[in-house]
């Protein structure tokens, strides 16, 4: 049996759209074992197996898979990805083949069509990546400094409707906008520097359209604007990234009323996971 965990993570950090993404301590753990499918054929999981299988012309064994998940399904928290990562890092155990982790990499951007969920998913930390020929990519550790709450919706929405929403064309001085300021955002996670952060974390290329699709948003928004926070689409949403000084209490507990009284939210105080996926 190969047993395999992997992290929550939240994408398109402040302007990093499709490019950057968090790894947090929340986690889908799976184990797969020799045995009869209890699946269908197009289970994530499963497809992403076979990928792998297909891609090295290996053939594939029969499976069973098991989940334990914690990580909340079509939430903006990279559930699929948390699917496609283990369904990529078993069939390297079970082949034999121990392709490394920028390999690993490679391949599940590939099955997901962006790296920004699938990189710190891999390797832990925040991550900024870029495709090319290759995916080449860069690691930072998040400071202490900070405190990451992300806010879940009883309601799912899907990357796919989140995805139409955006425009395919954009100004130029959107593009500006967010090019200058995804530059500093990796550092300004990095130092802590909470008023670097404030200044560099607002996107104009996603957030604007898919904000419109997430009710209860703007209540949150004008809460953490008030006090003294940073908040963003967690992944393609519906969740819901807040980012604020470790002592910023009243800003949590703030929080964790209006959640509370909407009744259709929680709130998760949450770390950054550094380690990425492993085998356990
Ligand atoms: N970058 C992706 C998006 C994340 O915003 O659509 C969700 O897969």
């Amino acid at each position: 049996m190969i047993e395999i965990k992997v992290p929550a993570t939240t994408a398109n950090l402040g302007p990093g759209y499709d490019a950057m993404g968090m790894a947090l301590n929340l986690y889908n753990t799976f184990r797969f074992s020799e045995g009869e499918k209890n699946y269908s054929n197009d289970n994530l999981i499963y497809r992403s197996f076979k990928y792998f299988y297909d891609k090295y012309n290996l053939e594939i064994p029969e499976v069973s898979i098991e989940v334990d998940a914690d990580v909340p399904r079509s939430r903006g928290l990279g559930s699929s990805a948390t699917c496609i990562v283990a369904g990529i890092m078993a069939a390297n155990k079970f082949s034999g083949k121990n392709i490394d982790k920028y390999e690993i990499l490679k391949l599940a951007t590939e099955i997901e069509g962006h790296p920004d969920n699938v990189a710190p998913a891999i390797f832990g930390g925040l991550i900024t990546s870029v495709v090319s020929d290759e995916v080449y990519i860069a690691r930072e550790n998040v400071s202490d400094d900070l405190s990451i709450m992300i806010l879940v919706p009883d309601f799912e929405l899907s990357t796919e409707e989140a995805r139409k929403v955006v425009p395919t064309n954009i100004n130029i001085k959107d593009a500006v906008w967010n090019i200058s300021r995804a530059v500093l955002v990796a550092k300004a996670f990095s130092t802590g520097d909470f008023e670097m952060l404030k200044a560099v974390s607002e996107d104009k290329l996603h957030e604007p359209f898919r904000k419109e699709l997430i009710n209860g948003f703007d209540i949150f928004e004008n809460i953490v604007k008030e006090y003294n926070g940073i908040i963003n689409i967690s992944g393609a949403g519906p969740s819901i990234l807040v980012i604020c000084k470790k002592e910023n209490e009243h800003l949590k507990v703030k929080l964790k009323e209006k959640a509370e009284s909407l009744r259709n939210w929680k709130v998760l105080e949450l770390k950054v996971d550094n380690i990425g996926s492993i085998y356990k």
